[in-house]
């Protein structure tokens, strides 16, 4: 059941549920997430059953604020520190070592654990009430609330449309962000970023005061981790990317035959068949990715059979939202 947050009552329901072991999926300004209590396994094991996820793929446990984080982590480096400092509460997962004993299952069984303090105020609301709560639940392990592999949802609605009625939506609109955070993983010596987000290279890299490495650059291998699988957050239909004149001469060679056939793209396309559907994406990178889950959801539920998107342009500022067109794609 879809549920407003503003209503006390239907907090505090919430936290009940926690408390108890349930599941409640909750807004934040990147994605939504899938909650539970993140001490609990039984109530974890839901999650990776709900998800269908493969119970080795970490989830990141959510946290009210950076005084959490030394509850969960056993050391914080200088510079995850200076990140928490710049960017939380914000669109910034860090990877620190795990203390021993704490939420093992959450983690996946890793040594390390994923921590973020999101800046959605129902987010914010429902774990502050649950770190208050009598018995206190100090953290939310959370992946994002979709079944495995498919795309994140931006909204209560979309939630529902992956886990049905039974599930408790908190219901927090639209997500600002609308892409998943960036993850920094904190635990190699130098900072590595494991999948972009919103933030930029440079950002992250002025705030740490870091050069970011990537994945394979350093040390031992980065941990299986579902969200940087080439395969990911995939719709239904298939999705290509081009640019734009290969786009347009897609649609030029099918003309009015054109069928099933869905179009993202910043230029104006020409299209002899009515039935093509088109969107517009936009010229701004934060805006596009605001967009880019829903209108992945949109063409999927008017049953399109191939989406066509137009390769976002070069700039930093465009990582997320190409990261996430790419494993769509692949
Ligand atoms: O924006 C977000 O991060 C959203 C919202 C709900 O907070 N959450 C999210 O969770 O995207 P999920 O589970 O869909 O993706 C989390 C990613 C996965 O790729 C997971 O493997 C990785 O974080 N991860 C979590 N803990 C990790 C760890 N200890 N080491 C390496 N990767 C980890
Ligand atoms: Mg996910």
């Amino acid at each position: 059941m879809i549920s407003d947050p503003r209503d006390p009552a239907a907090l505090q329901d919430a936290v009940r549920a926690l408390q108890a072991g349930e599941l409640v999926a909750f807004p934040t300004e990147t994605v939504y997430g899938l909650g539970a209590d993140a001490g609990n396994d039984a109530a974890v094991a839901r999650v990776f059953a709900a998800k269908g996820r493969p119970s080795d793929h970490p989830l990141i446990v959510h946290v009210p604020d950076g005084a959490a984080v030394s509850r969960f982590a056993a050391d914080v480096p200088a510079f995850a520190q200076r990140l928490i400092d710049a960017f939380w509460p914000g669109p910034l997962t860090l990877i620190l070592p795990r203390r021993e004993g704490v939420a093992p299952a959450a983690a996946g069984g890793h040594d390390t654990i994923g921590l973020r303090c999101p800046s959605h105020p129902v987010a914010q609301a429902l774990l502050l009430a649950c770190a208050r709560a009598e018995p206190p639940v100090p953290g939310l392990a959370a992946p994002s609330a979709n079944r495995f592999g498919r795309v994140s949802p931006t909204s209560a609605a979309h939630v529902a449309s992956e886990f049905g009625e039974g599930l408790r939506v908190l219901d927090g609109g639209s997500c600002e962000v609308g892409i998943e955070s960036a993850i920094v993983d904190c635990t190699r010596g130098r900072p590595v970023l494991l999948r972009p987000g919103v933030l930029t290279v440079r950002q992250i890299e002025a705030a740490c005061g870091e050069p970011l490495a990537r994945p394979g650059e350093v040390g031992r291998e980065a941990p299986r981790a579902s969200g940087t699988l080439a395969s990911h957050y995939a719709p239904r239909a298939r999705v290509r990317l081009m640019d734009a004149a290969a786009l347009q001469a897609a649609l030029d060679v099918l003309g009015e035959q054109a069928e099933g056939i869905a179009t993202w793209s910043r230029a104006i396309l020409q299209t002899p068949s009515s039935r093509v559907l088109r969107r517009h994406m936009p010229e701004d990178a934060r805006e596009a990715a605001r967009q880019l889950f829903a209108v992945l959801r949109e063409f999927d539920a008017r049953g399109v059979q191939l989406i066509w998107v137009e390769a976002p342009p070069a700039g930093a500022d465009w990582d997320g939202v190409r990261d996430r067109l790419q494993r769509a794609a692949a």
